[in-house]
């Protein structure tokens, strides 16, 4: 069985929704830099070990990943899934793990890299809105694409209400993408992803 460890530092809804989709993976570790992450309790609910490599206990970036690495390599992961991990990876790190680590950002990527996803995209009146599951690479957020889920911005919607309907999708999109990748049905090609998921699923784009 493939196996997969997960990165957080926060919440863990993300992490939540992958666990409850009952992948045909083990779930090798959920690891989290953050050791006040709630995240951390939604995984021992679910009976997977964890562990916290607090980055602040770290001179720098370097020796952070450099740890990060030493433990996610000792689980032997097919995949790496970041759910909400708020660091930075460094090269080291991508290299070793080149074309395994995905990641969940909450935007239809190009579009709102970076944070405050949801205020930028009502600054910019924006009519469609939405979420991307993509590989990571070291420019940040712009990564391979593997699958989005757009949703609609109303008249009337506040951050807090539109970044709701969005995580309703990251929801659905990240364990779906996740079990492509396992089932062997994503293809890298350059910078492209294809998707061989069968006729009712349109290549490597999930809509609501
Ligand atoms: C999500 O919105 C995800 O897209 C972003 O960070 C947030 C994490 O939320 N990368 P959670 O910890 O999964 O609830």
């Amino acid at each position: 069985m493939k196996r997969i460890v997960i990165l957080i530092s926060g919440r863990g809804s993300n992490l939540q929704s992958i666990l409850e989709a009952k992948l045909h993976a083990q779930v090798a570790a959920v690891i989290s830099n953050n050791p006040a992450a709630r995240g951390i309790d939604i995984a021992r609910n679910f009976g997977v070990d964890t562990a916290v490599i607090d980055h602040r206990a770290f001179p720098d970036r370097a020796s952070f990943d450099t740890a990060l690495a030493e433990k996610a390599d000792s689980c032997r992961p097919d995949l790496l899934v970041l759910a909400g991990f708020m660091r930075i990876l460094t090269e080291g790190f991508l290299k070793r793990f080149g074309g395994r680590i995905m990641n969940i950002h909450p935007s239809l990527l190009p579009a709102f890299p970076g944070v405050d996803t949801h205020r930028r995209a009502l600054q910019e009146g924006v009519r469609i809105h939405g979420c991307t599951v993509h590989f990571v690479t070291s420019e940040l957020d712009h990564g391979p694409i593997i699958a989005q889920a757009a949703v609609p911005v109303l008249s009337g919607d506040n951050e807090e209400r539109l970044a709701a309907r969005v995580l309703e999708q990251e929801h659905r999109i990240y364990p779906q993408a996740i079990r492509w990748f396992l089932d062997g049905k994503l293809k890298l090609e350059g910078n492209r992803v294809t998707v061989s998921a069968g006729r009712s699923t349109p290549d490597a784009l999930v809509c609501p």
